[in-house]
């Protein structure tokens, strides 16, 4: 059943990366209104795709914001079911000037093929798709019963997910669910994710004069928000890069001796690290190595901070009010709703009653850990052995997946998380690409996990 699904695979080559080219033409750009009946396209061309290649129950539903495409194939009453995850919702391409070839105008280059979305997750989503098209092609069936999730608002923070999945709990009901989402280490060094973090996104304003104020007339008298928000910024850590919020950390399950142990015996250079983000030196929580620092230790981080006069020259002025942007990413146990309310009572107390402060909450999403030793992360180790000719390390990833807590918390399921990307795949940044090879392995390595999870 696998070898003729893999010789299918392979002698379609040509054909999928063309079909992968016309799905990542579409800008199907989550946040940005104007791109909404690009999303709705997306979600049209990805069901009708779904159907052509032999899923069952196809269709694209509504929520709130943005579609969920579902489609099925329960025929084996007597086989377990995999849900697979993916999004077909992207980040926006700008600045458009830093790309080298159009965002949206597919480009294969040195073994690449150049597109947002390529990585993230567009193309790792087709990926699944295209390995089941072939196991329908050569073998009428796969393995195992499986039912597909794709949703349009992963990109910001999944806002209409936990309604969908509490709302269907029938429908997408499964023994475990697998997400390719994310990256190994290199082209012959696969990993499989064990942690994801969370996110509490918080913006702070601050409202000062009722209007900008001349800095002579006024200066000396009045309490300026921009400095204001300065100081509450800055107290928000210590100078050993701890998160000075009460109570932060009180969650935060320690790292074991062994887990330490193990992580440190994944192969890391700094020094890539260091050049790959263009500084001179790191820095972080004491006591915690890089690594840990990014994947199983929680973080605070301005994102973005605005206030006063910016443009050229000079203009004497105090402004009237200044903003700041701060995401936390957070690890296991930690609740985002708890950090909100925490972070909140903590701004709440550094702020005098000279200006006014306004808090805003742009996403939330629990962290996840997922247990290293079931049956099923083994079985997608042997999959990766026998698809990329190697043995996967397990590693914590920094970023966020909303989702895999949800599909634990509401259907019980554990996450899969086996990526397909490189490390300098730029996803989210200019240049996104997906390695081909890496693309057409991914569908060996689905197949081949279909087919370990079939026999255990
Ligand atoms: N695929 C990424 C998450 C990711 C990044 C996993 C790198 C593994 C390696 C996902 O699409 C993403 O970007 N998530 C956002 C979520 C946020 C908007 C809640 C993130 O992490 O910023
Ligand atoms: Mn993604
Ligand atoms: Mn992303």
């Amino acid at each position: 059943m696998v070898k003729q699904a893999i010789a299918w695979a392979e002698s379609q080559r040509q054909v999928h990366l063309e079909q992968l080219k016309t799905l990542l033409s579409i800008p199907s750009v989550s946040t940005q209104v104007e791109h909404t009946s690009d999303i709705v396209r997306t979600a049209n061309w990805l069901a009708d795709h779904m159907r052509a290649i032999g899923l069952n129950e196809v269709s694209v539903q509504p929520t709130d914001r943005h579609p969920v495409v579902y489609g099925e194939w329960v025929q084996d009453s007597d086989a377990p079911t995999v849900l697979i995850y993916g999004h077909y919702d992207v980040q926006p391409a700008e600045p458009l000037a830093l790309w080298d070839t159009p965002p949206f105008s597919p480009t294969v280059k040195n073994g690449n093929i150049y597109a947002r979305g390529a990585a993230d997750d567009k193309g790792q989503l087709f990926i699944h798709l295209k390995a089941l098209e072939a196991l329908f092609e050569t073998a009428g069936r796969p393995p195992v019963n499986v039912k597909l999730l794709i949703e349009g608002e992963e990109e910001i923070g999944s806002p209409s997910l936990d309604k969908f999945v509490v709302d269907h709990q029938d429908m997408l009901s499964a023994d475990i669910s697998i997400i390719s989402d994310s990256h190994i280490l290199d082209v012959d060094k696969p990993a499989l994710l064990y942690g994801l973090r969370g996110m509490c996104y918080m913006e702070i304003e601050l409202q000062g004069p009722k209007q900008d104020l001349h800095s002579g007339s006024f200066g000396g008298a009045i309490h300026n928000p921009a400095q204001v928000l300065c100081q509450i910024v800055s107290a928000l850590k210590d100078d050993q890069g701890r998160i000075t919020i009460p109570g932060f950390y009180d969650r935060v399950l320690p790292l074991s001796d062994a887990e330490r142990t193990a992580l440190a015996s994944v192969p890391f250079s700094e020094a890539q690290f260091r050049q790959e983000a263009g500084v001179r030196k790191t820095w972080g929580e004491a006591g915690y190595t890089v690594r840990e620092q990014i994947s199983a230790r929680p973080t605070l981080d301005v994102n973005g901070l605005v206030s006063g006069y910016t443009g050229e020259g000079g203009k004497t002025i105090i402004p009237a009010w200044a903003r700041a942007k701060v995401s936390m990413r957070l690890v296991a146990d930690q609740d985002p709703e708890e950090i909100q309310q925490l972070f909140t009572q903590h701004v709440e107390s550094l702020t005098p009653d000279t200006v006014e402060l306004t808090l805003h909450n742009w996403g939330l999403a629990k962290p996840a850990l997922i247990d290293r030793d079931i049956p099923e992360m083994q079985a997608a180790a042997r999959a990766y052995e026998r698809g990329f000719d190697a043995q996967p390390v397990f590693i914590r990833e920094g970023g966020s997946i909303p989702v895999v807590t949800l599909l634990k918390e509401t259907l019980g399921l554990d996450t899969i998380l086996m990526g397909f990307g490189l490390p300098d795949d730029n996803i989210h940044g200019p240049n996104e690409k997906l390695h081909l090879e890496n693309f057409y392995r991914g569908i060996e390595t689905v197949i081949y996990f279909l087919d370990e999870y079939a026999q255990t």
